[in-house]
């Protein structure tokens, strides 16, 4: 068996024999983001370093665990904290969190993250609704002997993020006087930020936000034939874009006030 997929049915089976929960929707909380899933009505919680041979996560603002429980009566199951790739894990143990989360049963992905603004009309605290994405600065997910039982050899990626997803969190960001952004996200390695010129080279290349996930965790979904929706709290403009230098403690206190607006804007969506 394929080593990739071998150990993603391992960490399957583990999975299987500490938690009796089928989540119809599947969340990945992004920095600051994660205190999410303490206000849900909790069923049960798995904590990454249970399950062996899991990517697991140490840097702060990321609290490494599945939480399984109910928004309104929607079974879900959140990730409290993801792995990046800059930590030094391969693309496919960074994938590997939401194709197991497939695997439990989920069939709509909301992927969330702390982004940097590349549109000059953004501003830090907007919310931006992802409708496209560039993941070319890191490599596919999908390369390396193909997995037929994930997915195709040749993934489609036309629409990864969902039409009627989008639709659904316009129609709650209106509904909730929530300010919402639209636009493509792309992910960089990290775990640096951009230079200015870097900045500049998104925003030739089409981009609105840049961040450092997201992107390779929907093509991972994508292939597996999730519906998937993403958004990105603006924690900051780019580089360059204003006289700041940036912090991880600036995009973890911006996307910790943004949280109450978030937690409204995920809730209404997945309930609607
Ligand atoms: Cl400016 N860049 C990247 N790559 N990730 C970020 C960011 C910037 N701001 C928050 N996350």
């Amino acid at each position: 068996m394929n080593p990739a997929y071998k150990k993603l049915m391992k960490c399957y089976d583990c999975f299987q024999k500490k938690i009796n929960f089928k989540p119809r929707a599947a969340l990945v909380l992004g920095s600051g983001l994660g205190d999410y899933a303490e206000t849900i009505q909790i069923a049960d919680t798995l904590d990454y370093k249970e399950i062996e041979g899991f990517p697991v996560s140490t840097i702060p603002g990321h609290r490494g665990r599945f939480v399984f429980g109910y928004v309104g009566e929607v079974p879900v199951v959140i990730m409290q904290g993801r792995v990046h790739y800059y930590e030094g894990y391969s693309i496919e143990d960074v994938v590997l969190p939401v194709r197991l989360m497939k695997l439990m049963g989920a069939e709509i992905l909301f992927l969330t993250n702390a982004a940097g603004g590349v549109n000059t009309e953004f501003q830090a605290g907007d919310f931006m609704m992802i409708t496209d994405h560039i993941s070319n600065f890191v490599p596919s997910p999908l390369i390396g002997e193909s997995i037929p039982e994930l997915g195709e050899r040749f993934s489609d990626m036309s629409q990864v993020y969902d039409r009627e997803l989008q639709e659904i969190i316009e129609r709650t960001a209106a509904e909730q006087k929530i300010p919402l952004q639209k636009g493509v996200y792309i992910q960089l390695t990290g775990p640096n930020f951009e230079t200015p010129h870097e900045v500049k080279m998104c925003r030739i290349l089409g981009a609105d936000a840049v961040g450092m996930s997201t992107a390779c965790e929907a093509m991972a979904a994508n292939h597996m034939g999730m519906k998937i929706c993403g958004i990105s709290c603006i924690t900051n403009l780019g580089c360059g874009m204003t006289d700041q230098p940036l912090s991880h403690l600036e995009v973890q206190e911006i996307a910790d006030k943004a949280a109450p607006m978030f937690k409204k804007l995920i809730t209404e969506s997945i309930l609607a």
